[in-house]
């Protein structure tokens, strides 16, 4: 039978809130092969916090199905969007083009009833020493990022650099990072001469070390002041934070930023939550606010992988475990969701998934949901129709499963697959 749904909303708050703060995300698809059919909508609920995985092979949607789940999200009403933010960390380099109208798919827009629009509320942040290089590549840039280099812990730069944590180098550097804390601000360079006062490191450590600060400074990120996560998180935008232009080997600073954040939206979301209860039983408004924020990554398995611990793994296993309560929901997008930590299949309530033929992938699909539907998944991925968009939606919430059409995105889509000409 066809039906709406509200993918994450449970039929109690069905009955207590109703269809509020819920986004469009497509139409379910009734039927197989050619037989298959659009009927009724389908809703994401936004008013709860989620862990939603994204999966599916290269090319199958799972860009275009996130950037439209944000669509909905930059479109809530002013009540609900006042107290909303979400980050993209985007490594691909795609989601800035939510500015501008999807003009070219406007005959598929038509045939469901809607137009292309540009969001002026996507904000698009580099890293400041990549501004120029961003510009050249076209890309609209907003704002641009620094951080200082006081809010990274020596274990963080250990993990940022692949150094065994426990060995000389790591060693070396935590010694002299933890010396500087003790005075005011600094920057890379003071560390740098901080280690080469050292006079029980060697010289090889020191050259190694300073090689590593060299290549960290070339990312453009740290400064002796920085910025705060309230100059990035704001109530009612998306911000993208662009990592494309960083240098393609070095995961450890896409890592490093992605750490940060998550750890200051986190912090930020506990005392806030604090204050709202405290506001509440006192009957009036809560003094400090920090917006419910939704954190995607993309290229999940790049941030929280299943094999080694990287600096944003930490972060993210916390909002994965414990986001619900501060309202921190976590939007992974991954190729493969047998390379995602199994912390976080684990915690995901909903999955959006296109076609997936590995079986390592589909088992750690298994990894979200109970038993008894594991058969069904399968069965239910294998029979999706090759349509663009089409997808199964596994709801731990409604403990449902079924397929559904995306609806297309009003905002530009710019990960397309490249064609000669
Ligand atoms: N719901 C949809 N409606 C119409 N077209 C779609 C839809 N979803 C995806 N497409 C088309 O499929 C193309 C590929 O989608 P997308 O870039 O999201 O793939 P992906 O799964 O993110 O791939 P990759 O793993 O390479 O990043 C899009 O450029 C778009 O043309
Ligand atoms: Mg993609």
């Amino acid at each position: 039978m066809a039906y709406e749904t509200i993918v994450g909303r449970t039929r109690e708050d069905l009955e207590k809130f109703g269809t509020t703060a819920c986004g469009y995300i497509g139409k379910h698809i009734v039927g197989t092969g050619e037989d298959a059919h659009l009927t009724t909508p389908v809703k994401i609920d936004l008013l709860k916090p989620h862990v939603i995985l994204c999966s599916g092979k290269r090319g199958s949607g799972k860009s275009y199905s996130i950037a439209v789940v944000l669509e909905e999200l930059l479109q809530l009403s002013e009540q609900y969007a006042s107290k909303t933010a979400a980050v993209v960390f985007d490594p691909v380099g795609i989601y800035w083009s939510m500015k501008i109208p999807n003009e070219q798919q406007v005959q598929l827009l038509t045939k469901w009833g809607m137009e292309p629009k540009g969001y002026s509320n996507v904000k698009v942040y580099v890293p400041e020493g990549l501004k120029e290089s961003y510009e050249k590549a076209g890309i609209p840039v907003d704002q641009t990022i620094n951080l200082s280099v006081r809010e990274f812990k020596p274990d963080d730069w250990a993990l940022a650099f692949n150094l065994e944590r426990t060995g000389e180098f790591a060693i070396t550097l935590e010694k002299s990072f933890n010396h500087l804390m003790e005075g005011g601000s600094f920057g890379l360079d003071d560390l740098m001469s901080k280690i080469n006062d050292d006079p029980q490191a060697s010289q090889h450590v020191k050259n190694v070390l300073s090689n590593f600060l060299e290549v960290s400074k070339s990312w453009g990120i740290f400064s002796e002041t920085g910025m705060t996560i309230k100059d990035i998180v704001k109530p009612g935008e998306l911000s993208v934070i662009d990592l494309s232009r960083v240098a393609g080997e070095s995961w450890g600073v896409r890592n490093l930023l992605a750490a940060w954040v998550t750890k200051q939206v986190y912090d930020n979301r506990v005392i806030a939550r604090k204050e709202e209860e405290l506001a509440k039983v006192e009957n009036r408004e809560p003094k400090s606010v920090f917006p419910l924020t939704w954190l995607v990554f993309e290229e999940a398995h790049n941030f929280i992988p299943s094999d080694k611990q990287t600096a944003s793994s930490e972060p993210i296993k916390i909002i994965a475990k414990q986001g619900r309560e501060p309202g921190v929901s976590l939007v992974v997008i991954t190729q493969m969701p047998n390379k995602v930590h199994q912390e976080v299949l684990s915690q995901t309530d909903i999955v959006i998934s296109f076609r997936l033929t590995s079986r390592d992938d589909l088992n750690a699909l298994h990894a979200v949901m109970q038993t008894y539907m594991q058969e069904k998944l399968e069965k239910v991925i294998g029979d999706l129709p090759r349509m663009p968009g089409a997808a199964v939606i596994l709801d731990d919430n409604l403990e449902k499963i079924f397929t559904v059409n995306i609806r297309p995105r009003i905002s530009w889509h710019s990960g397309g697959t490249a064609v000669i000409g």
